[in-house]
């Protein structure tokens, strides 16, 4: 139980909808471990904007590890179990993350996840991700977990369709957000992103999100 320590910064689970959980500060005692995992993973998988099946190029950089990952491009979103720029297997996911993400799966409600991708997105001053759902993955079964790291973000919650209203979360670094059940399916996004200056991160904000896609 790596992530749970008697006196942490995080604050009490904050449940958010049906199967929805955000947990402030769940990562955050581990924030250089991840920092340190993130840098071994992109050393060998770089951040690369990917293309959408549209044509546009998308303002958060991301990369990849476990044994899938996320790519797109003209041909689509999918995954993938090599990198289309090294054409290698994505890096291992490392078993801290492995281990964070199942935890902080449980404290949420869905026990024995686990994942087989870890997407990482970094976003500078103005990226952002539009509103969409995680859709990519073989079944729904599992939840999604998304942990955040670095500059504060808008995280927009929304419902089952498009024009839901959404809740805005203010995500800051350590905090951890878990969907699955009833919400796996549930619309989501993250605002632009504002200058700032993160004392571990600099004016980034990296996010990882752990799905079971295969
Ligand atoms: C995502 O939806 O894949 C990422 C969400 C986030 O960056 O918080
Ligand atoms: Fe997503």
């Amino acid at each position: 139980m790596a992530t749970l320590a008697l006196f942490d910064d995080s604050s009490p689970p904050q449940p958010i909808a049906d199967g929805a959980v955000w947990l402030p500060g769940f990562a955050l005692a581990q924030d250089r471990a991840l920092l340190a995992a993130i840098e071994a993973i992109t050393a060998v998988a770089p951040f690369r904007h990917w293309e959408t099946p549209g044509g546009l190029r998308m303002s958060v950089a991301m990369s990849n590890a476990g044994d899938c990952g996320w790519v797109s491009d003209r041909r689509g979103y999918r995954y993938d179990t090599c990198d289309p720029l090294s054409g290698q297997p994505w890096p291992a996911l490392p078993p801290l993350l492995r281990e964070l993400a199942r935890d902080a799966a449980a404290a949420a409600g869905f026990p024995a996840f686990a994942p087989d991708a870890c997407l990482v997105n970094r976003y500078l001053p103005g990226a952002k991700l539009s509103l969409h759902q995680d859709r990519d993955e073989r079944d729904f079964t599992a939840p999604i977990v998304s942990v955040s790291l670095g500059l504060p973000a808008v995280f927009q919650f929304g419902g089952l369709k498009r024009a839901d209203p959404v809740l805005r979360l203010p995500l800051t670094h350590g905090d951890v957000v878990v969907w699955g059940g009833a919400s796996r399916l549930r619309f989501h996004g993250v605002l632009a992103l504002k200058a700032g200056h993160h004392p571990l991160l600099g004016a980034q904000r990296l996010n990882l999100t752990f799905r079971r896609a295969r």
